[in-house]
């Protein structure tokens, strides 16, 4: 048998890539040489040269390949690796820059009349080692920053022998820069890990003076000023140099989504004002994702202001889906099948339109068109199965492609919350009685039809993954429904008939939400407006299908509603919870 002559590659590690490694040891290798080759007392020998060069090169392809296999995050494009080296290349420079000012000085205390004699190495501990890992961490997020601050550990190390310490030292003042700022909350993110850097380098500083055995008071006073000195300045560099790389990148970090998500966006108001229903839909989305991609460690900040913009294309027919009817006329009633389904299906077009228009980043983009995946649009394609059945016969057939969204599935995990999300807040809405049991058995009812329908194979959440997200989702759905039924009672003590009851259950549910989503004022008449359609919606759960996808689900989940009490059953105790 003829062996096979290509080999196959490991997952993950795509050939182009490692090619790209091969360009990045290279390129920060003879960055390195060319301007920290001078300081070298052995400077001039080609030998010398070449061999630093190899080594840096062998250790930082090495250090590529094993992260390319080992560290799951870590899957740069071209684009990602060349924003590395730039970011490596700058602290290299950052490092000579940081040198030569240190001759400079020493070189004027020595001639001065203070008459001076102190190494270079005391002002080693003022150099912002850590700065590239704040950046890289910020913008590319852990594994990258790892990978520079084991890059920089290694290349620095190798071209300050006389400094042993230095190499510990740069390890741990950029990986704890790379711990504190695990996730941007706020701008003040950076001085706490500046601070913290500051803090972590003094130990190091006080090690050097101990060893060095020093001789006057400026060699003890100037490594602990220094350590100081480097966390500061690295507050400015990262803090200054972050907004740059954003643009030129087109990276964007969570305080930038931060800085969207306040709801100020104008896409957001126009939302607000054009389409109400999805406005609501979209801020328990965020509350919901929020929580589940915090409680799996993903991103917390990413998912919920892609919970916000993810249904922006409804702003342009409104009417068209149920969450915006406010119980007025059903549109898809005039309609036939396949063009309710394009109508339905354009709000993705649509909101990548509206998306670009308004120059939202692409990780929000992205999550537009993959919070439907490929899903089909269930009801639509049934009612025209339906159709064509009774016109053609058994054997009729409907094209599924007109009834399915364009895709791409999930590609993150953030985007496989949403699209979880998506499906259960709308199911969420058309639980009669939604008790704590209900929704538990709801939840996992929907999240196991998603993932059986492999929409969710893209992206990398796992069946714990899933677990946690159940498990969050159900306490933030409960918690915004279990206030609508603690406060139904006190009118059921007063005496108020069955059907008012219901009827009070429905606008609390909605005046409920208005509260915990802290609605603005002029959104809060729409929603008061559209709260007494819950009891037409519960009425009439057939109407409330036709509008959306989203809906279709929901009206999965109806009928299955009395069921989920038991249930949570046993898929409950088969994932554990
Ligand atoms: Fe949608
Ligand atoms: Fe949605």
């Amino acid at each position: 048998m003829e062996p096979d002559a290509t080999p196959p590659q490991p997952p993950g590690l795509p050939r182009l890539k490692a090619v790209h490694g091969v360009f990045f040891a290279l390129v920060c290798a003879a960055t390195a040489e060319t301007i920290l080759g001078p300081f070298m007392s052995d400077n001039g020998s080609q030998f010398a040269s070449i061999g630093r060069m190899a080594i840096v090169f062998l250790s930082l392809y090495t250090l590529h390949r094993f992260s390319l296999t080992g560290l799951r995050s870590y899957r740069p494009g071209f684009k990602d690796l060349c924003t590395l080296t730039l970011i490596l290349i700058g602290a290299i420079i950052t490092v000579w820059a940081g040198r030569i000012l240190a001759f400079s000085i020493i070189q004027y205390l020595a001639t001065s009349s203070y008459e001076l004699k102190l190494h270079p190495q005391l002002f080693d501990f003022a150099i912002p080692f850590a700065a590239g890992a704040l950046l890289l961490q910020a913008v590319l997020g852990l594994h990258y920053a790892l990978m520079y601050s084991l890059s920089l550990t290694i290349t620095v190390g190798l071209y300050s022998p006389n400094n042993p310490i230095l190499v510990p030292y740069i390890l741990a003042t950029s990986i704890m820069a790379c711990l504190n700022l695990s996730r941007f909350r706020s701008r003040s993110a950076y001085i706490k890990a500046g601070i913290n850097i500051a803090f972590i380098s003094l130990p190091f500083a006080l090690a050097y003076i101990i060893m060095s055995a020093p001789d006057n008071f400026y060699n003890i006073i100037i490594p602990i000023v220094g350590a100081f000195a480097g966390g500061i300045l690295c507050i400015f560099m990262a803090s200054g140099v972050t907004p740059i790389v954003e643009a030129l990148g087109g990276y964007v970090t969570d305080m930038r989504l931060l800085e969207m998500a306040t709801l100020d966006h104008p896409l957001l108001k126009d939302m607000s004002v054009q389409a109400p229903g999805t406005w609501n839909h979209s801020m328990v989305i965020g509350m919901m994702v929020d929580r589940a991609a915090d409680a799996i460690g993903a991103n917390a900040v990413l998912a919920r202001v892609g919970a916000y913009f993810h249904d922006i294309g409804k702003m342009k027919k409104p009417l068209y889906f149920v969450e915006n009817q406010a119980g007025g006329e059903n549109r898809h009633d005039k309609l036939s099948s396949s063009m309710s389904a394009l109508i339905i299906r354009s709000h993705v077009k649509d909101g990548l339109e509206l998306g670009k228009k308004h120059k939202l980043p692409p990780a929000i983009l992205d999550m537009i068109p993959q919070h439907h995946g490929t899903s089909t649009i269930d009801y639509f394609y049934k009612k025209a199965k339906k159709e064509a059945a009774e016109l053609e016969g058994e054997d009729a057939e409907v094209d599924v492609s007109l009834y399915s969204y364009p895709g791409p599935r999930p590609q993150t995990r953030e985007a496989g919350i949403l699209m979880l999300a998506d499906g259960i807040e709308a199911a969420a809405r058309t639980i009669s009685e939604p008790t704590p049991d209900r929704i538990q058995g709801m939840v996992q009812k929907m999240i196991n039809k998603v993932f059986a329908s492999g929409e969710l194979n893209e992206c990398e959440l796992t069946l714990k993954d899933l677990h946690l997200i159940a498990k969050s989702f159900t306490q933030v759905l409960t918690s915004i429904h279990h206030q609508r039924i603690a406060y139904a009672e006190p009118a059921e003590k007063g005496g108020e008939k069955q059907e008012g009851r219901s009827e009070s259950q429905a606008i609390k549910k909605d005046s409920t939400r208005s509260a915990s989503i802290k609605a603005p004022e002029k959104n809060k008449s729409s929603q008061a407006v559209s709260a007494p359609e819950s009891k037409k919606e519960t009425k009439d759960q057939k109407d409330e299908e036709v509008a959306d996808s989203d809906a279709s689900k929901a009206s999965d989940d109806k009928n299955q509603s009395d069921e989920d009490s038991k249930p949570a059953g046993e898929d409950l105790k088969r994932l554990g919870i």
